[in-house]
C-alpha cells in the first residue's frame, strides 16, 4: 500500500515469498522475527519509477503557502495588525505561479500536493485554458468548478443539503447566474427564476459579484479551496 506504486510488491510471487517465510517462522518459533521483505519480489518489466526527484523545495513552498492560506490564525499572527484590519478577507487567499518550458515538471510538482491537501479536507480542483476555447470567458475557471460540484454531488444526502442551503443562502435569487455557467449547479439547488434583463455593464458587475459569492461558499477552514488553473502562454 506504498505511496508510489514502484515501493509495492511487484509480483504475487513476491508476496507468496514473503509469507511462505512468515508460515516457516510460525512454525520453527511460534512467531515472526522481522526480515527483509520483497527480496524475491522482481519485476519482469522496466518501469520508470513516479517519483519526483529535487523538487523538496518547490513542494515544500506550495504546501507551506496552503497552510498559511488553511489555518488562517498562524497567518494572522505573522501580520500585523494594520495589514489585517486592511487585508482581513485578502489574507486567506494566496496565489502562487509555476512557470517553465514544456515537460520540466510543473504537472508532476503540482500533483505531489494533491494529496496533502485533501488529506487536510481541502478540495484541490483544477481547469485549463485551452486555446480552443479561448472565446469563453472564464472556461477554465468554470470547469474547475464545474468539477467541484460534480464532487459535491457525490457527497452524503445530508451534505448535499448543507451545500444546497449554504448556496441558497449566498446567491439568493441569482442562481440562475452560476447555472447558466455552470449547469450541475441545479442539480444541487433545483430550477431558479430568471434574472431580471440589465445592461451590459450592470450585467458584467452582477456576474462578477455573484460569482465572488459562489466561490466562497467554497471557501471555509474547515474546507480550504485549492484551484490549479493551467495556462498556455504563446
Ligand atoms: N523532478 C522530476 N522527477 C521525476 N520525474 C519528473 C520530474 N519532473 C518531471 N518529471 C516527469 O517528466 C514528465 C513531464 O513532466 P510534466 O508533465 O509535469 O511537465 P509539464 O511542465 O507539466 O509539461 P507541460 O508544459 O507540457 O504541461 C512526466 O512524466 C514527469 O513525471
Ligand atoms: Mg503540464
Amino acid at each position: 500500500m506504498a505511496k508510489n506504486a514502484e515501493d509495492r510488491y511487484q509480483s504475487a510471487w513476491g508476496i507468496k515469498a514473503d509469507l511462505e517465510i512468515c508460515t516457516h517462522q510460525l512454525e520453527e518459533i511460534s512467531q515472526i522475527d522481522s526480515f527483509q521483505l520483497g527480496l524475491q519480489d522482481v519485476r519482469d518489466q522496466f518501469q520508470i519509477p513516479q517519483k519526483l526527484y529535487g523538487r523538496d523545495k518547490e513542494v515544500a513552498m506550495l504546501l507551506a503557502a496552503f497552510h498559511r492560506v488553511a489555518s488562517s490564525q498562524n497567518y494572522a499572527q505573522k501580520t500585523s495588525e494594520q495589514e489585517q484590519t486592511n487585508n482581513s478577507i485578502l489574507n486567506k487567499v494566496e496565489m502562487m505561479l509555476v512557470s517553465g518550458y514544456a515537460g520540466i515538471g510543473k504537472s508532476a510538482l503540482v500533483q505531489e500536493i494533491y494529496k496533502p491537501i485533501t488529506q487536510k479536507r481541502g478540495y484541490f480542483i483544477s481547469g485549463k485554458f485551452d486555446q480552443f476555447q479561448r472565446n469563453i470567458p472564464y472556461s477554465a475557471i468554470a470547469s474547475a468548478l464545474q468539477k467541484l460540484v460534480q464532487q459535491l454531488l457525490g457527497e452524503s444526502d445530508d451534505q448535499v443539503q448543507q451545500w444546497r442551503s449554504r448556496l441558497l443562502t449566498a446567491l439568493g435569487s441569482n442562481g440562475q447566474i452560476i447555472i447558466d455557467v455552470i449547469p450541475e449547479v441545479e442539480l444541487i439547488i433545483g430550477k431558479q427564476p430568471p434574472v431580471p434583463e440589465v445592461g451590459a455593464t450592470e450585467a458584467q458587475n452582477r456576474f462578477n459579484r455573484i460569482f465572488q459569492s459562489f466561490v466562497r461558499v467554497f471557501c471555509s477552514e474547515s474546507h480550504p479551496l485549492v484551484i490549479y488553473l493551467k495556462l498556455l502562454i504563446i
